[in-house]
């Protein structure tokens, strides 16, 4: 996180964030070892995303997202740059650009598999649908974003490109200490 803070102190170049960001992220999914159980739980019914740390001044915040068994997003953006890291399983990606009649591939669709780092933004790209690669398992992924993204004013959209504003928001109301060093 410390590291995190500092590539955001150097500016806000969003190339250099995405590629310093990148490696650290890259390093922190390395290891399956660090993130609470708690954090890693499935629900039933739909995907979830649990706040793990947001900078105190909000420049960037950093999310497990849990796909149970056949879960999956809506086409959807961010309006921040987003780095998404798999720490177990596999996630699906469909990622979208605009066309006449809503939205087309943008590429092929991609299986991300565990470790691989993947990269979203206005700029590169913002608009995508993640699904669980692993049938019938649970797949974690690790989110960095470049604001406090539950609380971001952003859009769903269905198939035909009209959007629907949504907050995601989180589904955790406490955060794990990652600050306590005495063990
Ligand atoms: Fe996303």
């Amino acid at each position: 996180m410390a590291d995190m803070s500092d590539v955001v102190d150097q500016g806000d170049d969003e190339a250099a964030i995405l590629a310093a960001g990148k490696v650290l992220l890259e390093r922190l999914i390395a290891v399956d070892d660090w993130l609470p159980n708690e954090y890693a739980r499935p629900h039933p019914e739909r995907y979830q995303q649990y706040l793990l740390h947001c900078d105190s001044r909000e420049r960037f915040s950093v999310v497990s997202f849990v796909w149970g068994a056949g879960q999956a997003t809506p086409i959807h953006d961010h309006t921040v740059w987003g780095l998404v890291g798999v720490l177990r399983g596999a996630e699906y990606v469909e990622s979208y650009r605009r066309a006449p009649s809503g939205f087309e591939y943008s590429a092929p669709p991609a299986v991300l598999q565990r470790g691989e780092v993947d990269a979203v933004s206005p700029r590169i790209g913002d608009v995508h649908r993640v699904s669980n690669g692993v049938e019938g398992g649970v797949s974690v992924s690790i989110h960095v974003y470049g604001a406090n993204i539950g609380a971001v004013r952003r859009a769903t959209y269905v198939p035909d490109g009209t959007p629907k504003p949504f907050i995601s928001g989180y589904a955790n109301t406490h955060l794990p200490n990652l600050w306590d060093r005495s063990k």
